[in-house]
């Protein structure tokens, strides 16, 4: 089946004004996504994410490279017509209720009177602001912004979504609406391409997961694949000072406070890391499978700079 996004060689860079030098945003960036996933796009704050999803949508256009949507290059009018996107921060007018909002992204897509209220009233229902979409704007939480930005990114039923930063800055309650919301367009068919710093909610939902930083691509897997494999917690007591720094010669990831230990190792460094607490007078207390997540794998990858 053919590709949601084909991104090949990709290279962004920007003129600094301050500094009077050239920052590369996105730096030869090769990635496909299947269509019908949630991708996860992940990467700390200035990895180039942004940048990416504005060159995928034609609003800025690259040094070099090439991207194609469904086949077709990015920015043409047919693909826009099968794409839409969520900002990172979205700006509406605060003096129109989410009802009103809907309604003149309906008329930009000439969507007809009576086939345009029918979709308004469903697609409000269906972020959860069916009751509240005669309200003004700036009557909302940052929450129900952020459902607005959605049901408004869905106007047009659009087969591919791009998410900047969909849950920054919101509570844990509206987090899990949003993802709820996000399985849901899975479901119907749509291939969603989420970019967060957040670990916790992509994690939940993703089926694929790219890891990007310095607007280089660090790594891409499946999420199954990504969390596979698991580390084992050591807790032991009686640990002195001395001791410690042999524990943390065998296992770095470690912490005395108290003569108490806790490591974080590789199951096949554990037999080396116990045998060593034992003769030198620690006692071990509990040997603990730990199954590590999508935040260890972040930190490893962008601390290691590791490509694959
Ligand atoms: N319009 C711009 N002018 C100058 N520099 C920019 C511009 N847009 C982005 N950058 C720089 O490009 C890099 C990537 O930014 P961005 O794509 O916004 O990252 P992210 O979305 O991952 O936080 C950053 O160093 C940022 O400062
Ligand atoms: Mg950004």
């Amino acid at each position: 089946m053919e590709n949601a996004i084909e991104i090949r060689d990709l290279t962004k860079s920007f003129h600094n004004m301050l500094t009077k030098e050239d920052v590369i945003a996105v730096d030869h960036l090769t990635l496909d996504v299947p269509p019908g996933q949630i991708f996860g796009f992940l990467g700390p704050n200035g990895a180039g994410k942004t940048t990416t999803i504005k060159m995928l949508l034609g609003l800025i256009f690259p040094d070099s490279g090439t991207a194609h949507i469904f086949g077709q290059p990015a920015g043409e009018i047919d693909v826009k017509r099968k794409i839409s996107y969520l900002p990172e921060s979205p700006y509406f007018y605060e003096h129109l209720s989410g009802y009103e909002v809907m309604d003149f992204y309906g008329r930009l897509f000439n969507i007809p009177a009576k086939a345009r209220k029918k979709r308004v009233e469903e697609l409000l229902e269906q972020v959860g602001l069916g009751a509240q979409m005669h309200k003004r704007l700036r009557h909302y939480s940052k929450g129900m912004l952020q459902r607005v930005g959605l049901a408004q990114a869905l106007i047009n039923d659009p087969q591919l979504l791009f998410l900047d930063e969909p849950t920054s800055g919101l509570d844990p309650i509206a987090h899990l609406d949003i993802r709820d919301l996000i399985l849901r367009l899975r479901e119907e068919g749509k291939t969603l391409f989420i970019s967060s710093h957040q670990l916790s909610d992509v994690e939940m939902v993703c089926d694929r997961v790219s890891i990007l930083n310095h607007g280089k691509l660090l790594r891409v897997d499946n999420l199954s694949a990504l969390l596979a494999g698991e580390t084992t917690q050591v807790r032991a007591a009686n640990i002195t000072d001395e001791v410690f720094q042999g524990v943390k010669e065998i296992a770095p990831e470690s912490m005395v406070s108290d003569g108490a230990l806790s490591a974080r190792i590789d199951p096949e460094k554990v037999d080396e890391l116990v045998d060593y607490i034992r003769r030198s007078g620690g006692s071990v207390v509990a040997v603990t499978p730990v199954q590590r997540t999508l935040e260890d794998i972040f930190i490893e990858t962008v601390r290691g700079g590791n490509l694959s």
